[in-house]
């Protein structure tokens, strides 16, 4: 979508181990990093534009301009648990997660009483290990919870790839990035005509 919008920098695409590539004569560099980096990068200003998941722009909030969704890497961010889980509201509910701020929040608006542990992967087995008795966690096919007896048991919020700026270099390379805004918008309707 980035080459279409007039920087392409083809050894993107090349399957090699490089983190960084340049297209000099375009003026633009691409760089590999972490989902949950992205915003980092752009909020530091180590990069004028990023593509990261609306789940990390919830969690950690940091101080970009979302410009465009990019409706790609469609997902959702729910709380799962084992087929036969029953909420006992008198007790506090224990959740498994890595997006701890998007839990606390949610419960917080539901006004329920919740005890964190904050993992860093495979928080599917939290529940069936029996150290949690949910987990709160990104779904996309539902085949990773299908296949660990899990299933969706309150659905969050819908979850997509965003096109993130920063300030700063918002305001000062407007031309450049209102170009690729612009057609990363037409490519979409494109798309979805
Ligand atoms: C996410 C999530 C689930 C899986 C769900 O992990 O944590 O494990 O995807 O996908 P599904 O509904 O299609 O089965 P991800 O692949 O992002 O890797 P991670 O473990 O590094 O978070």
């Amino acid at each position: 979508m980035f080459a279409k919008a007039g920087f392409e920098c083809p050894q993107v695409m090349e399957n090699t181990r490089k983190l960084i590539f340049e297209n000099e004569e375009r003026a633009v560099r691409y760089f590999w990093v972490k989902p949950s980096d992205v915003a980092i990068y752009v909020e530091r200003g180590a990069a004028d534009l990023g593509v990261a998941g609306k789940d990390i722009l919830l969690e950690y909030n940091p101080d970009v301009y979302e410009l465009l969704d990019l409706k790609t890497g469609i997902c959702k961010m729910a709380v799962a648990a084992p087929v036969d889980f029953r909420d006992d509201v008198r007790k506090t509910l224990k959740v498994a997660t890595k997006f701890s701020n998007i839990a606390k929040d949610y419960y917080l608006k539901k006004g329920r009483d919740i005890d964190i542990i904050h993992l860093n992967g495979s928080i599917e087995i939290a529940p069936i290990l029996g150290l949690t008795d949910v987990i709160v966690d990104i779904v996309e096919t539902g085949k990773t919870l299908k296949e660990n007896n899990l299933e969706v048991f309150e659905d969050i919020v819908p979850i997509s790839a965003r096109l993130i700026a920063n300030k700063s270099g918002f305001k000062f390379k407007n031309e450049a990035i209102r170009k690729i805004m612009e057609s990363l918008s037409e490519q979409l309707k494109e798309e979805n005509a």
